[in-house]
């Protein structure tokens, strides 16, 4: 939990941003990954940021020097009144520390920025963060602030976000309002999304699960944007969308309904990934879990997505929704695995995780009666996880924002 000092001092850096970003440029900067074109080189880095200052000839200086010089030109859009700046950069070495700046010489620049190129060896570190909504007690996210800084400092090289990013997808400043507090984390470490219930439309109708404008404008993501995938080391991970299944129960709208074609691609996806000897882990992430209780518990999200995650042999699960943290059992084959320790094998079965604690109000301790539950924390917190990914070993960490460790476990890839 914040002391008040701690509180006092994210408000006034908070406010300091939300003012940088009106007045200065550029703005919201971050970055995502897209694996699709690389073609054996390390994953390509998209830079996206905002101004209010339209300008025909925005730029990327990037390169490994901390004085870069190489120049991409940026496409534009505009967004209720604001540009919007993209610039992919492409054909990066691995494994190196990348420099850059974005801006112009007309509107300003951004400082230097720097973030790793996808490493050859298959090592890496991956910051996982879920449910950063804006909602009681952390009004302009200031709760979240606490966790961005936290994270930060264990420089991950890609952040896992669970989705309800903000509380009310509509509001566009909640939009504008979270990627400028989280921007010196997503600014060096490329976000990667996926959509919770708060982020997308809840009105029963032709809109009902769609994400808003807002989040097509300001976001760069692969594929669809809301069900995407990407290689980064040895690693496939797969994001997917769960729409707000609580709503879509009674309606028969739970997403991933066999025969459609979100089922089919995702049966596809993991399917190739199994087939793909390049790949040691398959890690896939969502917004609602499928190991929950009471109001959170979805019987169709689970009916749906379970099976498919049984078959493909999928070794991490990870989720939000819920404000708390919890680790469950393994499952493999519809049976729910009886070791629970901090070493675990992968072939044992599937990890499923809920992480929902950065930012909005804590929910309360995990459900203990969930018949899967391997550990929860005694009391509600703002956590989030720190993975150590390797070709041999997954190690998961969870840290509360003063950095004390909450849970710890290592997963283990061993010869079948
Ligand atoms: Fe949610």
């Amino acid at each position: 939990m914040l002391s008040g000092k701690h509180l006092s001092s994210f408000v006034t850096a908070f406010l300091a941003a939300i003012s940088l970003s009106v007045y200065s440029q550029p703005s919201m900067i971050h970055l995502s990954v897209d694996s699709g074109e690389k073609k054996g080189m390390p994953a390509p880095v998209t830079v996206t940021w905002s101004s209010d200052k339209s300008s025909s000839g925005q730029y990327v200086v990037f390169g490994t020097r901390p004085d870069p010089s190489k120049k991409v030109k940026a496409s534009e859009t505009v967004s209720d009144g604001c540009s919007v700046y993209t610039a992919e950069l492409v054909r990066l070495r691995p494994g190196k520390e990348y420099y850059y700046k974005c801006g112009s010489d007309a509107t300003g620049w951004s400082k230097v920025y720097s973030f790793a190129s996808e490493p050859r060896n298959g090592s890496f570190r991956v910051a996982v963060i879920g449910d950063t909504q804006d909602n009681i007690n952390n009004e302009n996210f200031v709760k979240t602030a606490a966790v961005i800084n936290a994270v930060k400092g264990y420089d991950p090289a890609i952040t896992l976000h669970m989705g309800d990013i903000v509380n009310d997808g509509s509001k566009t400043a909640s939009w504008k309002g979270f990627l400028t507090v989280s921007q010196d984390l997503n600014a060096e470490s490329p976000l990667m999304p996926v959509l919770g219930n708060h982020d997308v439309n809840n009105e029963k109708g032709d809109n009902f699960q769609k994400p808003f404008k807002d989040f097509y404008d300001l976001f760069n993501l692969p594929g669809d944007e809301l069900n995407y995938s990407f290689t980064y080391g040895k690693v496939r991970f797969i994001g997917i969308f769960s729409g707000w299944a609580q709503g879509a129960e009674p309606l028969g709208e739970v997403k991933y309904k066999p025969g459609s074609p979100e089922y089919a691609w995702l049966d596809n996806e993991l399917s190739l990934a199994e087939a793909d000897h390049g790949l040691n882990w398959i890690i896939v992430w969502m917004h609602y879990p499928v190991n929950s209780f009471g109001w959170s518990n979805i019987k169709a999200w689970k009916d749906n997505i379970l099976p498919l995650l049984e078959k493909h042999r999928v070794d991490l699960c990870l989720a939000g929704h819920r404000h708390v943290y919890e680790r469950h059992l393994q499952m493999k084959d519809g049976k729910i695995a009886e070791k629970n320790a901090s070493s675990l094998s992968a072939n044992e079965g599937t990890v499923f995780i809920t992480n929902g604690t950065a930012g909005g109000n804590p929910t309360g301790p995990g459900g203990k009666e969930i018949p899967t539950i391997a550990f929860t924390p005694e009391k509600s917190m703002y956590c989030y996880a720190i993975m150590d990914i390797d070709p041999g070993s997954i190690k998961y960490q969870v840290f509360d924002v003063d950095k004390n460790l909450i849970d710890s476990f290592v997963l283990l890839r061993e010869q079948q």
